[in-house]
């Protein structure tokens, strides 16, 4: 039986990894899963019922689409959405992100070429250096931008005209961004965690464009342990069916999922390595709260990744409590790592 090395959690694989395309089987992967269009996309009930309805308005209107923005926590479809605005617009998609573009003059390129009613797609738009950001707020009013020509004595600013164009900007951290700049989108849509039903749904999916013999039993098994988030539904799934094809299993029920789950690090709570590390840390003092900085430096990882990824799944399950002091374990978290909690109840105060 080849068994594959032991499993690494790799944060950055729920966080983009799906415009590289060059990670082996990473990138080709995603993009081969991915809704194409808003029949296809799983979930968000009310966000794409909200995008139909501004969609069909602007088409009657035969005006481009008010400028969107998507937030919400990684791997939840944020990118997939654009894409499929872009086509049920019948547009063009121009995709960037926050830190590609450094400074307004790589932001003026782009402007320049987009047609009427394309789409410019800032993916980590929170991530924007500040003077790209402003140079955008003209461009997203009056869709008009300055630029200066020459240098010295003999500069000269130029108004330059845009056509009206879309512009959908994703983040992870919508709390970052500057309220005027958060202003200037007309329709700010949040995602949320999916339930258990819509990942399998999602990974139901995925399995027949895999083709993956994938019980109802197994997907839910594999829904159970994905957090909320597709991308890491169709993670376990593509691993899972590694080891199906490996060991020829002619199907992936509950307890192949499980234990193909196992040997990926993934506990019967849904844990991966770095959850448990991050429990283990605040067991190590229940009776008070732990700030950030002293949980990325115990487990080394970047405050940013534990509270994207890591701390969202902690809190909901019950196993994290945050207060405004920092995090603390509850009993039930205790409990899942192994730890006796104390008798009476999830505050130790
Ligand atoms: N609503 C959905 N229905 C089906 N698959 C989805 C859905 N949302 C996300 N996915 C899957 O998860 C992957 C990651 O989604 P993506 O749009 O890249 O998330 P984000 O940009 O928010 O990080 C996609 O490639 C797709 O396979
Ligand atoms: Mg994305």
């Amino acid at each position: 039986m080849a068994t594959p090395p032991p499993h690494v959690f790799d944060p950055s694989a729920l966080q983009d990894g799906d415009e590289g395309g060059g990670a082996p089987g990473g990138g080709d992967f995603e993009a081969s899963l991915r809704p194409r269009s808003l029949e296809e996309f799983v979930g968000q009930a009310r966000v794409l019922e909200n995008l139909k309805v501004a969609i069909h308005a602007a088409k009657g209107r035969g005006e481009p689409l008010d400028h969107v923005l998507f937030s919400g926590p990684p791997g939840l479809g944020k990118t997939s959405l654009a894409r499929i605005l872009s086509r049920e617009l019948g547009s063009h998609l121009h995709s960037t992100s926050g830190p590609a573009l450094e400074r307004p003059r790589d932001l003026l390129g782009i402007l320049t070429q987009l047609q009427r009613g394309d789409v410019l797609f800032i993916d980590e738009v929170h991530r924007l250096p500040a003077p790209v950001e402003e140079y955008l707020y003209t461009a997203m009013e009056d869709f008009s931008v300055e630029f200066t020509i020459d240098s010295g004595p003999h500069a000269r600013v130029v108004p330059m005209k845009l056509e009206p164009f879309t512009l959908v900007g994703a983040t992870t951290r919508e709390g970052l961004l500057s309220a005027p700049f958060r202003a200037r989108f007309g329709i700010a849509e949040r995602l949320i965690p999916y339930t258990d039903a819509e990942l399998v749904a999602i990974l139901t999916r995925s399995a027949g464009l895999l083709e993956v013999a994938l019980e109802a039993d197994g997907a839910q098994r594999l829904a159970e342990c994905s957090r909320g988030t597709p991308r890491l539904a169709n993670r376990f799934l593509r691993r899972v069916r590694d080891f199906a094809q490996v060991e020829r299993a002619a199907r992936v029920d509950r307890s192949y999922a499980s234990a193909a789950l196992a040997r990926l690090g993934v506990d019967d709570h849904g844990l991966e390595d770095l959850d448990r590390r991050i429990l283990a840390t605040l067991a190590r003092s229940p009776d008070r709260p732990v700030g950030l900085k002293t949980i990325a430096a115990a487990v080394g990882e970047s405050e940013d990744t534990i509270e994207e990824v890591f701390e969202p799944h902690l809190l909901r399950s019950g196993f994290v409590q945050k207060t405004a002091s920092g995090r603390r374990i509850t009993s039930a978290g205790l409990r899942a790592i192994g730890v006796k909690g104390r008798e009476n109840g999830e505050n130790f105060r």
